[in-house]
């Protein structure tokens, strides 16, 4: 064995280590921005490239993804509808609006084009956008050629993003969080090396024998000898400062995923649902589907039969409709991806907020009526649940078994009652 190296290795392996862990924090440190940039650049891809042909193309992808990508590629390939790579070449923008707010009324009008087309698409109908104003339309033939320019190239790094939306939808962690949980990391590493500097420097001071304290007391002669052996095993020591390194890495990380609550959580669902056209454009009441609200602990999500109250006619056509016919054939629920969950230890009631206490949805849950993808908007920890029960009166209008409650309240205290003073901040009535 190489012992002359050993000789000198107390004051060597102070300086390796130091240089070791140096090395983990300024590659840690490197790697925030990175990092933090690596989660931006989803959203900055989809804006980047906007100005293209005079139309919003970012506004446009978003258009394109929720009106037209279930019939259109945005490359030559045929999907229920043509591809729509070189369209906007195709054809001059009049038609193309024309086209776009109402397909059958150019057919009809006997245009050559979109009758050879709509024959050739065994006379399938295109749906009308009417509400698509020019400028929308004008983006999203912008976002088509940009992104049919770059499908080529841009083939691996779709797959990519793919990846990450997958990995968004199970962890959920919002970019913010991620940012927050790198800052912790990085401040832990610094203690960390700051520890670990002074246990390196006391070992090596120990390996020298400088410590006259060693002949204080049996045990510590015994503890001395032992850090000694140990201190001069650098695999030991090694692996002993990696495990102590990544025991509190993987502590850091837990504690703040847990801290860090699912608020901005919005899952890709199995179809693309959209709350802001079934409850905002088309007003259909949350009851109508989310039954339980006002009768019980649960809102419900519906089940599949409920959409075909509306699309057994509605939209037959439509493959993400064709998904629930799919789920009502096979037996088999569809699997919507669970936004909102408290943990066991909570319990929660809808119908007691919702029907006794006169709250509206949107106190809790956002302007759901406005979400293209449903989203967790509250935190639903268990200050959020308090700061609401102490600041919130109770709704006692009409409802006499409040009465008592109320007169007995105004009695003792010149504010109104707060869910606060009816036993809205007891541990049972939230805790099993
Ligand atoms: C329900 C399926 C469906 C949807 C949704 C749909 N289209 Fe179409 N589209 C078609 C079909 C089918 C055709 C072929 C003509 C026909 O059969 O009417 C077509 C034809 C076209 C054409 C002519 C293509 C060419 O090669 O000249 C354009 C342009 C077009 N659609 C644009 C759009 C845009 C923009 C949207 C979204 C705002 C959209 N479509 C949404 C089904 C659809
Ligand atoms: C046409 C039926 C329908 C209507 C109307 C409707 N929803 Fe939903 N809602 C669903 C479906 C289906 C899901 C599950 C899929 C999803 O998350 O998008 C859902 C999910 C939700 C969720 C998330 C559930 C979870 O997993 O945590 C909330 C919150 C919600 N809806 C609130 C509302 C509110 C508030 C309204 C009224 C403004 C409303 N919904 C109207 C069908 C509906
Ligand atoms: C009260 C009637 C009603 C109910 C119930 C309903 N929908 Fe809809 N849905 C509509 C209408 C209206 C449209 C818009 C159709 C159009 O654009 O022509 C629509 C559109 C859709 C679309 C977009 C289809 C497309 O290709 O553009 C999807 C997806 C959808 N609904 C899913 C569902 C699901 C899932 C449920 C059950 C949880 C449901 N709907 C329940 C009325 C309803
Ligand atoms: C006081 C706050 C509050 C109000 C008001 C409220 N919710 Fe919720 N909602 C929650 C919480 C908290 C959860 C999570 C419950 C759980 O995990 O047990 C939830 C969950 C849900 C879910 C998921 C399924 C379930 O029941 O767990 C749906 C759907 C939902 N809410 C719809 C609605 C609708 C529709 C309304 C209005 C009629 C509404 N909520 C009003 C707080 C609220
Ligand atoms: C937006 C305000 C708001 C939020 C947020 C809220 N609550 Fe409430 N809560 C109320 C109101 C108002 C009442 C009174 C209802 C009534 O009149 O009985 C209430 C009553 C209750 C009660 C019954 C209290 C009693 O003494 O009868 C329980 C239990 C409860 N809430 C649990 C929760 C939990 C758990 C959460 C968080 C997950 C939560 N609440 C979040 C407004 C809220
Ligand atoms: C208004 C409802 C409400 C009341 C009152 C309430 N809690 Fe909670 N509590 C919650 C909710 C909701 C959670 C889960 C929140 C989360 O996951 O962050 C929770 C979580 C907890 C946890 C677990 C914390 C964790 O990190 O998982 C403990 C412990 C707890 N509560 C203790 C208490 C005690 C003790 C009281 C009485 C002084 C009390 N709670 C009163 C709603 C309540």
């Amino acid at each position: 064995m190489n012992i002359p190296f050993r000789k000198d290795a107390k004051f060597c392996s102070f300086f390796s280590y130091s240089k070791t862990f140096l090395a983990i924090f300024i590659a840690l440190l490197l790697s925030v921005p990175t990092l933090v940039s690596a989660q931006d650049s989803t959203a900055a891809a989809a804006g980047a490239a906007a100005p293209a042909g005079g139309g919003d193309a970012a506004k446009g992808e978003t258009l394109f993804k929720n009106n037209c990508a279930q019939c259109h590629a945005v490359t030559d390939e045929r999907v229920v509808g043509p591809g729509l790579k070189g369209a906007s070449g195709r054809h001059d923008f009049a038609w193309l609006s024309k086209w776009v707010r109402n397909s059958q009324a150019v057919i009809a009008s006997g245009d050559p084009y979109a009758v050879k087309i709509y024959n050739e698409y065994s006379k399938a109908q295109m749906t009308s956008f009417p509400n698509l104003s020019d400028d929308d339309i004008k983006g999203i033939f912008a976002y088509v050629d940009q992104a049919a320019t770059a499908a080529p190239a841009a083939a691996a790094p779709a797959g990519g993003a793919t990846a990450a939306a997958g990995g968004d939808a199970k962890g959920g962690a919002p970019s913010d969080l991620f940012v927050i949980v790198l800052v912790a990391l990085v401040v832990v590493m610094v203690l960390v090396l700051g520890v670990l500097l002074v246990i390196v420097s006391l070992l090596s001071k120990a390996v020298k024998g400088e410590t006259a304290e060693a002949s204080e007391s049996d045990f510590m002669t015994r503890f001395g000898n032992t850090l000694k052996k140990i201190s001069v095993d650098p695999a030991i020591r090694s692996a002993t400062l990696w495990i102590f390194v990544l025991l509190v890495l993987k502590a850091t990380l837990d504690g703040a995923y847990s801290v860090g609550v699912q608020q901005g959580y919005a899952p890709k669902q199995p179809i693309s649902f959209s709350h802001k056209l079934h409850a905002g454009e088309y007003k259909i009441d949350c009851n109508y589907c989310h039954t339980g609200v006002n009768r019980g602990k649960s809102a419900h999500i519906p089940s599949a039969n409920i959409c075909m109250n509306c699309h057994g006619v509605i939209k037959k056509e439509s493959p993400e409709i064709q998904k629930i016919y799919t789920s009502i054939e096979n037996n088999q629920p569809i699997e919507w991806v669970r936004v909102h969950n408290l943990p066991d230890l909570a319990y929660f009631n809808h119908a007691q907020h919702v029907n006794v206490g006169g709250v509206e949805c949107q106190n809790c849950h956002g302007e759901v009526e406005k979400m293209e993808v449903i989203q967790q908007r509250s935190s639903l920890t268990m200050g959020w649940c308090i700061d609401c029960h102490r600041k919130t009166e109770v709704n006692t209008k009409d409802n006499q078994y409040y009465d008592k409650l109320v007169q007995l309240h105004a009695s003792e205290s010149n504010e109104a009652l707060k869910v606060a003073d009816i036993g809205g901040l007891e541990c049972s009535k939230c805790h099993y």
